[in-house]
């Protein structure tokens, strides 16, 4: 069914049901600090970031939000936005100091604790294994470029779902793969920061193997049938509207697509690697890491497919003589995080941006989660991060401080208005999480980009609700669309 509403995604007043579950997101990296605590290891981003020239500012994850400490109010925070889930993640180093052995018991205590709360709050916990903080140790042993790191990570998530598995409504084994492999083997603006585009591609291919291998673990050791998933940052790809025969814009769209997409959903949701991306990038590997009987062990069914969503790409093929433009997204720290498809060009888009330079483009979700439920017909899907980062500004009111955020409320009712959509077209969209309850460390950038619905004073740790978390708890309240005040773009 088609749906009409406003050509620019600005409806209000849509009612999302009462089981359409909304809520927040954060990672233990960007908001936990307390780095030297209770048994934690190193990990790969606290390496990276007291790597010098690594991340703006020289910024570390050390402190953060000092979350570890603020445990209690954070989740009164949570529960006086009236969040009915939220979306953390574990930090591997916390619960394995250097990513083998016996679990840290003080660590899964720090987990317990936070479960418990959430559930006293009636919030749902919605746990996510792994998000980017892999145990320095394994690094040291090659990390995800070295098969047995799998191996590891299954038996990691088997501990931690043996303490925390009666309790967890759903888990979810890796965030953004493509992050970890593409932008931490292949381009280096993540931890480890490598730059190597084979070792990218293991790296993808051992993730894939890990998440194949841990989600038996999680469903043996869980007491309580949880969801299982995995969390993809899908790309939407555009070609420019002024593309020429020269621009091979099919192409480009086609290169883009094994290596951003289908390099996790095929083997993740059909059981293979697609013969083109092996193919695309034979100049650059053998994939000789790819053994009998992986695609199989793979292919798990998982519960929920959790899609990340945040703007479009716009590819064309570079014509070899022109500045080539890299607009994918992501820094430019030297290597590429498009193995075998250099010669792709990533084209500016038209705006309006976010402080990230991120362009807007609420329809690209909606396309995204239908083509998804097209291609994967039955599959449940949850939106597990959407939102904005904005240079906030606090404003003194008699009633306290306050962030008129007008700008990322406008963002976050477009793109729900997006989801909206979607729904009505019949896609099994389950949820919807926006990134991020707190402002925190955002990896490369360090403190510079605010994405948080709450605000974070890194100076004394305050946290001031901004008018997108009312805007988000009047909509859990009413399951309504709130109305949004006009935007002067
Ligand atoms: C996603 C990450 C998340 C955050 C947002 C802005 O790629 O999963 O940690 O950095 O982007």
């Amino acid at each position: 069914m088609a749906t009409t509403g406003s050509p620019d995604y600005r409806d209000s007043g849509l009612v999302f049901a009462p089981d359409f579950l909304i809520g927040s997101a954060t990672a233990s990296y960007q908001i936990e600090g307390a780095v030297h605590e209770d048994g934690r290891g190193p990990s790969i981003w606290d390496t990276f970031s007291h790597t010098p020239g690594k991340i703006t500012n020289g910024d570390t994850g050390d402190v953060a939000d000092d979350h570890y400490h603020r445990l209690d109010s954070d989740l009164d925070l949570m529960e006086s936005l009236g969040l009915e889930a939220y979306r953390f993640s574990i930090a591997w180093p916390r619960i394995q100091a250097d990513g083998t052995g016996k679990p840290n018991e003080k660590g899964l205590a720090f987990y317990g604790r936070l479960v418990d709360g959430l559930l006293d709050r009636g919030i749902r916990p919605i746990a996510t294994l792994y998000h980017w903080d892999l145990p320095q140790a394994l690094e040291d042993a090659g990390g995800w470029v070295n098969r047995d790191t799998a191996s590891r990570f299954a038996e990691y998530a088997a501990h931690t779902v043996e303490a925390l598995g009666d309790r967890v409504h759903t888990w979810t084994t890796f965030n953004e793969p493509w992050c970890s492999a593409y932008l931490g083997y292949g381009s280096g603006a993540h931890a480890p920061g490598r730059t190597d585009g084979a070792a990218a591609l293991a790296a993808v291919h051992h993730l894939n193997l890990a998440h194949g291998l841990a989600v038996p673990e999680i469903r043996r050791a869980a007491r309580n049938e949880p969801d299982v998933s995995i969390t993809l940052n899908l790309h939407v790809i555009r070609t420019p509207e002024d593309a020429t025969p020269e621009d091979r814009v099919d192409e480009a769209r086609r290169r883009i697509d094994a290596l951003a997409n289908r390099a996790f959903l095929s083997p993740l949701l059909r059981g293979r690697y697609d013969d083109d991306l092996l193919t695309d990038t034979a100049g650059v590997t053998d994939w000789s890491f790819l053994r009998p009987g992986d695609e199989e062990q793979i292919h798990q069914p998982i519960d929920v497919l959790g899609v990340n969503y945040y703007s479009t790409v716009t590819v064309k093929m570079w014509d070899g003589v022109s500045p080539r433009q890299h607009a994918d997204g992501h820094q430019d720290v030297g290597g590429s995080p498009w193995p075998g498809s250099g010669d792709v060009e990533f084209v500016v888009q038209p705006g309006p941006y976010t402080d990230m330079g991120w362009n807007v483009a609420p329809d690209g979700l909606e396309e995204l989660l239908v083509s998804l439920h097209e291609q994967f017909p039955g599959q449940t899907l949850m939106i597990t991060e959407n939102g904005a980062a904005f240079p906030d500004r606090v404003v003194e009111t008699d009633a306290g401080k306050t962030v008129p955020d007008a700008d990322r409320v406008d963002y976050l009712n477009r793109h729900f208005t997006a989801a909206h959509r979607a729904i009505e077209r019949g896609v099994p969209l389950h949820g919807y999480f926006v990134w991020s309850l707190l402002d925190n460390f955002e990896w490369s950038w360090g403190y510079t980009k605010r994405f948080g619905i709450v605000r974070v004073d890194y100076e004394t740790q305050e946290r001031i609700v901004k008018d997108s978390a009312r805007w988000l708890q009047e909509l859990i309240a009413t399951r309504r669309t709130p109305a949004v005040p006009s935007l002067v773009e």
